[in-house]
């Protein structure tokens, strides 16, 4: 295998013709039913200028027909054959493997001048890598993006896992034989299920959004303090321990725990088991085996009739029990390992990837300027054979420009101790003002000292309303400022008079102008604030 340096591989590449033609070939795994493009999709690969290929019923798993592939601007080829020898840029879904019909390796199709997407798993396939390589083309590996903030569009595995975790709990709930809603009814009353999910991931979260949707009463617990936020902003309860380990990786994934940790959770998991209904456990270190949490003997204290989605099941399960790809019951708790719940979600899955593949190609360029640029960290990471090498895995970076770094320990500014007042000092301006106010109310004439008094008091609630606002309800406060301004300008407006020089013409206009400006400026900063929130 050669691995070559950034710098002295090949341009073979990096610049091709304009009008590059994009296959779709069908899936050959057996039971995927996801396509790497849809409809939607390709018609936007086509303003990428891309002309889009794809083989006859390609998209029949995901509810996509030839004829809305037509109807998309796409040419449907009769055969898998005839695609991967037109197409300059092959899109997939599951790794390349043995074609039944063709009975040829997908990797031995692969034209020398021709670019591979897809998933590949490089360090858990490393053969296939090799045999890819002999082709002399270029492979992306989308399970190869960086999960880092500038990457996010192109990050499949997070739009799989999300679809993972939504598709957890409905497995889960189909297998309940309960409501997860709890209900009072005049049948009698129906507790709600209770969830406990197990590393609060991208599948993690999923999981919890979705079963709070469905009303059940969720847990969770992660390994990483920072999750805890995230996990509460979605309505369930954060499980803690007591044990001092930050479980905070690099590049915003976790590390492996220390074996006391992993005892210390375990012992938790076990009392949880005998609370809860459904345990969904998703927790993964990248590039490890799962880290085995639920036991035989939990699974056995969990009330019949309890469910165990094991997400984890194809890195080895984090439940004992678990069957990779299964469905079993042990003890009257039915244990799910599938390992293909993001195919089971068919249509959704393949817009999220084909979304996904679309963002990779138009930062590769689009058709007009396809380059595979290596100087792009995220392009770097994610090609793994470029013109016939092998260029996986990607050099270490010194410092991950873009990954979620802890910010260290900010050296904070001392601020020198104010010097204490003494009494005289702290009392010298509230005896000045209640002075001025005691001369005030015995000079002023009784018609200023009402309007003197209300003067003060909207002083003070102006201050209060405005400097002690938490900046979160500026809008609100915007609003409440701009109903003030338009009863200040209708004021000014009634104090304005003809002879300009009148000292009440001309404070009349002044609050006319600012409370003009308030209104505008009020109006143009609401303005901002929505289109932030336009797509
Ligand atoms: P992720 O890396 O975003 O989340 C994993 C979470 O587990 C992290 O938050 C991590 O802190 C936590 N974790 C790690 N060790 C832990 C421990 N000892 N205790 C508690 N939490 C721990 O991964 P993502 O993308 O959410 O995927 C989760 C799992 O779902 C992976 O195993 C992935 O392969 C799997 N998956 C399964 C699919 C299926 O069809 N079964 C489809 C897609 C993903």
């Amino acid at each position: 295998m050669t691995i070559a340096q950034p710098h002295d591989i090949s341009v073979a590449n990096s610049t091709t013709p304009s009008g590059l033609k994009v296959g779709i070939p069908k899936e050959v795994f057996p039971g995927e039913c996801r396509v790497a493009a849809t409809p939607d999709t390709a018609k936007k690969l086509q303003k990428l200028g891309f002309e889009v290929l794809v083989e006859t019923q390609a998209g029949a798993g995901a509810k996509f027909s030839d004829r809305a592939y037509t109807e998309a601007g796409c040419q449907v080829l009769p055969d898998a054959a005839s695609l991967w020898n037109t197409a300059d840029v092959v899109l997939k879904v599951r790794a390349p493997q043995w074609h039944p019909s063709l009975e040829r390796h997908e990797a031995d199709l692969l034209r020398p001048d021709s670019t591979l997407v897809s998933f590949i798993w490089p360090a858990q396939n490393p053969e296939l890598l090799e045999r890819l390589s002999h082709q002399g083309g270029t492979v992306l590996a989308m399970d190869a993006v960086p999960r880092i903030t500038r990457a996010q569009k192109l990050d499949a595995l997070s739009s799989m896992a999300n679809i993972a975790g939504y598709r957890a709990v409905i497995e889960a709930a189909n297998q309940f034989g309960r409501c997860f809603t709890g209900q009072i009814t005049a049948a009698g009353k129906m507790p709600p299920a209770k969830v406990l999910v197990i590393g609060a991931g991208v599948a993690g979260l999923a999981a919890i959004g979705a079963a709070k949707g469905l009303g059940a009463v969720v847990k969770a617990f992660d390994t990483r303090p920072e999750v805890k936020e995230q996990v509460q902003s979605m309505g369930a309860e954060f499980l803690e321990l007591h044990f001092q380990e930050d479980g905070s990786g690099e590049g915003g994934y976790a590390k492996v725990m220390s074996q006391a940790f992993i005892a210390a959770e375990m012992a938790l998991f076990a009392q949880q088991a005998q609370e809860v209904d459904i345990i969904i456990t998703t927790a993964l270190v990248p590039g490890k085996k799962a880290p085995l949490l639920i036991t035989r003997d939990m699974v056995e204290s969990m009330t019949p009739g309890s469910v165990v989605v094991d997400l984890a099941a194809e890195q080895g399960g984090n439940c004992e029990m678990t069957q990779p790809g299964d469905i079993t019951t042990y003890n009257n708790v039915t244990i799910i390992g599938l390992t293909d719940l993001p195919s089971r979600m068919a249509s959704q899955a393949s817009q999220l990837y084909g979304n996904n593949l679309y963002h990779l190609l138009s930062d590769l360029g689009g058709s007009e300027n396809f380059d595979i640029n290596l100087d792009d960290e995220v392009i770097r990471a994610t090609t793994v054979v470029q013109g016939g090498q092998v260029i996986w895995p990607p050099p270490k970076p010194e410092t991950p420009a873009s990954a979620p770094v802890k910010p260290a320990a900010t050296p904070v500014a001392v601020a020198p101790e104010p010097k204490q007042k003494g009494l005289v000092g702290q009392l010298f301006w509230p005896a000045v003002i209640g002075l001025a106010f005691v001369a005030i109310g015995l000079w002023a004439p009784e018609s200023f000292m009402s309007h003197f008094t209300v003067f003060v008091l909207a002083s003070f609630l102006g201050w209060k309303v405005i400097w002690d606002v938490s900046p979160s309800l500026h809008t609100p406060l915007m609003s409440v400022t701009n109903a003030i301004s338009g009863i200040i300008i209708i004021g000014g407006m009634l104090q304005i008079s003809s002879d300009i020089t009148s000292p009440m013409t001309i404070l009349g206009a002044i609050a006319l102008f600012l409370g003009t400006v308030n209104i505008a400026g009020g109006f143009m900063v609401s303005q901002r604030m929505l289109n932030m929130f336009h797509k």
